[in-house]
């Protein structure tokens, strides 16, 4: 975290992905770093990643990333403060309850549409598969056939290639959530920075949002004035929406709030004109 200046308010907290938003681009990647170290406003950093904790650990180290208080991995199912890599229990074990991988498996590694991934891609709660020429529908039809078994799974598909199985309610948006409880930060101080599909959850929790100039198609569909898109892409995207929002303050995406008539409006100007 950086230095606190005032104990007067709570700090931000950053949540950004890592691929394709922190890294991407090495030149941009430097950037954030000096970005980072030169300012002086408290903010907490928390990376989350589809990786697991130890490849998160180790781009943090190949590419000499600003120090993270937490890292977020395998899409929001594993959460771990760092370094210790010690991890929030009452956040992980919260999953065992409800969760049949075994059964998942079962159902989901015989369609011939899914190939899983890599074990080392693979953990205790979550089943990643890449997904190769899918017939129409076929997230719902695999949808269907968890629930006729009576499996209870999140499906994550992003930037057309991976699905990712996950315990319900478990995903990235969730887990930034958890993390700005324990550590006390409203949703106002909670910027999150992406760039695809299993970003989403995070654009959606009512935390203030960067999208990256060069983000996939998974995130078009998102627009409202907690939604900032920049037209600058991997890690100058971020540095760029950070600065938007905490030029801004916490109040900021409220300050835009229009009559509903003219939020069309305002969603492409966010888009367009509102970068600096
Ligand atoms: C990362 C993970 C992979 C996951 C993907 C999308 O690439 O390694 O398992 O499917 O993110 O979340
Ligand atoms: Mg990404």
């Amino acid at each position: 975290m950086r230095p606190l200046a005032t104990t007067e308010r709570p700090p931000w907290m950053v949540v950004s992905d890592l691929d394709g938003t922190i890294l991407g681009n090495a030149d941009a990647t430097d950037r954030f770093r000096q970005w980072w170290y030169a300012t002086n406003i408290p903010m907490y950093l928390v990376y989350s990643s589809g990786r697991h904790y130890a490849s998160v650990g180790a781009s943090i180290r190949e590419f000499d990333l600003p120090t993270p208080d937490a890292v977020i991995a395998d899409v929001g199912t594993d959460m771990r403060a760092f370094p210790s890599g010690i991890p929030f229990t009452e956040w992980s074990s919260r999953w065992w309850s409800n969760w049949q991988l075994d059964d998942i498996c079962a159902v989901l590694d015989t369609q011939p549409e899914l190939k899983p991934q890599p074990l080392e891609c693979q953990s205790a709660f979550k089943r990643s598969y890449f997904v190769q020429n899918p017939p129409t529908d076929w997230l719902a039809k695999i949808r269907h056939r968890l629930r006729a078994r009576r499996l209870s799974a999140d499906l994550i598909y992003s930037s057309d290639r991976d699905l990712d199985v996950l315990p319900t309610g478990a995903n990235k948006g969730s887990a930034a959530e958890f993390l700005a409880q324990r550590w006390g930060i409203p949703r106002s101080r909670v910027l999150v920075a992406g760039d695809s599909g299993n970003d989403v959850s995070m654009f959606v929790q009512g935390f203030r949002g960067i999208v990256v100039g060069n983000a996939q198609l998974d995130l078009d569909h998102l627009t409202g004035p907690n939604i900032y898109r920049s037209i600058r892409r991997f890690a100058d995207g971020v540095i760029d929406g950070l600065e938007f929002w905490l030029e801004r303050g916490p109040a900021g995406a409220n300050a835009f709030q229009k009559p509903s008539h003219l939020q069309r409006d305002v969603a492409s100007r966010d888009v367009s004109t509102e970068v600096h």
